[in-house]
């Protein structure tokens, strides 16, 4: 069913196209724009057998505005935090599924997929895990019993699942987490295994920031993919988190990384996709980071496997960059106040708009 484009995004599209210049606005081709049916960036990517999504969180659905946006623009959804472990095992033994349920919910509602994020992580780890000394075999009863509660409960709901999220540090090697510190490497085979055995047919990914080109880190993920592959461990795709900085170059080798992963027999996906900036966003700024965007999204097309693309949260009034960067923002193809910025407009040329 095709959607109507809201006219905020009507009065953004026709700066953004001025902006950009070279594209005809005359005020037939406005009026044409205001009253034609515009497919929304989950039916463009449909097209090409992909999803388009967005990460979320439990504060931000109070506004109304967001949320007709999320829900119309999206054909999946990612919890920014409610799935993590501090936020559902907030005691050791007590489960709190309700602010993931919430997300879960709302997706049902607008008929979005859900991405499970995330069930072992260094970060956003409950006090009463991290407060004390656990060994081994007691850590491995905590870490099964968490992921495959976790993964049961979402069984059906959610049809992927990051389960190991940022375990190699920048050169490949394993990052020191309290997992790997007391269980070894081998604590990932394991997890993978049992939330495998929680849902069989939910799909497992590893998923980090950094491997979108080809280097040390994501060299480690393809050497790690391919020997779990071997053991015929449970794994099924590969999360490029893909949080892009400016000033630190585009990943030029995006597509051939994807396709390395593909011929282990891997999915792929983007799937917390920002381009940062530091401030002030200028003009030039915004226009780079628009063929960034377009750039990501075409290699995804260009690779059967990558399955889709995630924003990490859509719009720039709820990115996460402002408070983890400072001085840095402006990541998000809408700025704060849910207006569309070139970036939007450069994912809907991208994904084959016409
Ligand atoms: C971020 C959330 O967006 C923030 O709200 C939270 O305070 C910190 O975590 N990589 C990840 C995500 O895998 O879980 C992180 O999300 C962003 C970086």
């Amino acid at each position: 069913m095709p959607r109507t484009r809201t006219r905020l995004a009507l009065a953004g599209a026709v700066a953004a196209a001025l902006l950009l210049g070279g594209i005809a606005t005359g005020p037939a081709a406005q009026a044409d724009e205001r009253h034609g049916e515009e497919r929304t960036l989950a039916e463009l990517a449909q097209r090409h057998g992909r999803y388009f999504g967005s990460a979320t969180d439990n504060p931000e659905l109070v506004d109304a505005p967001y949320t007709a946006l999320l829900g119309s623009e999206f054909d999946q959804i990612t919890p920014g935090n409610g799935m993590k472990w501090y936020a559902t095992e907030p005691q050791q033994g007590v489960f709190d599924f309700s602010q993931g349920d919430e997300i879960v919910d709302l997706a049902r509602a607008n008929r979005q997929k859900v991405r499970g994020h995330t069930l072992v992580w260094h970060s956003q780890l409950p006090e009463w895990l991290t407060a004390r000394e656990w060994t081994a075999p007691e850590l491995r009863a905590v870490l099964k019993k968490h992921v495959q509660t976790v993964v049961r409960h979402y069984r059906g709901k959610v049809f992927a699942w990051d389960v190991v999220n940022e375990a190699f540090n920048e050169d490949g090697t394993y990052r020191e987490t309290i997992f790997y510190r007391t269980l070894g490497p081998g604590y990932i085979a394991d997890t993978l295994r049992w939330a495998h055995q929680a849902d069989p047919h939910v799909k497992l990914y590893l998923n980090d920031y950094n491997i979108e080109g080809i280097g040390p880190k994501s060299d480690a993920y393809h050497r790690l993919a391919k020997e779990l592959k071997a053991q015929r461990v449970p794994l099924h795709g590969i999360g490029l988190q893909a949080h892009l900085a400016l000033q630190y170059g585009y990943p030029a080798t995006l597509e051939d990384n994807l396709r390395r992963f593909a011929r282990l027999g891997l999915d792929t996906a983007l799937t917390e996709v920002d381009v940062r900036m530091q401030l002030p966003a200028t003009e030039e700024k915004l226009a780079l980071q628009a063929e960034w965007y377009r750039d990501l999204t075409a290699a995804c097309l260009a690779v059967r496997r990558c399955v889709g693309i995630t924003l990490w949260d859509y719009t720039d009034r709820y990115s996460w960059i402002p408070g983890f960067f400072p001085g840095e923002g402006a990541a998000l193809p809408w700025d704060e106040d849910l207006r569309p910025k070139p970036a939007y407009f450069a994912l809907r040329g991208a994904l084959g708009e016409n």
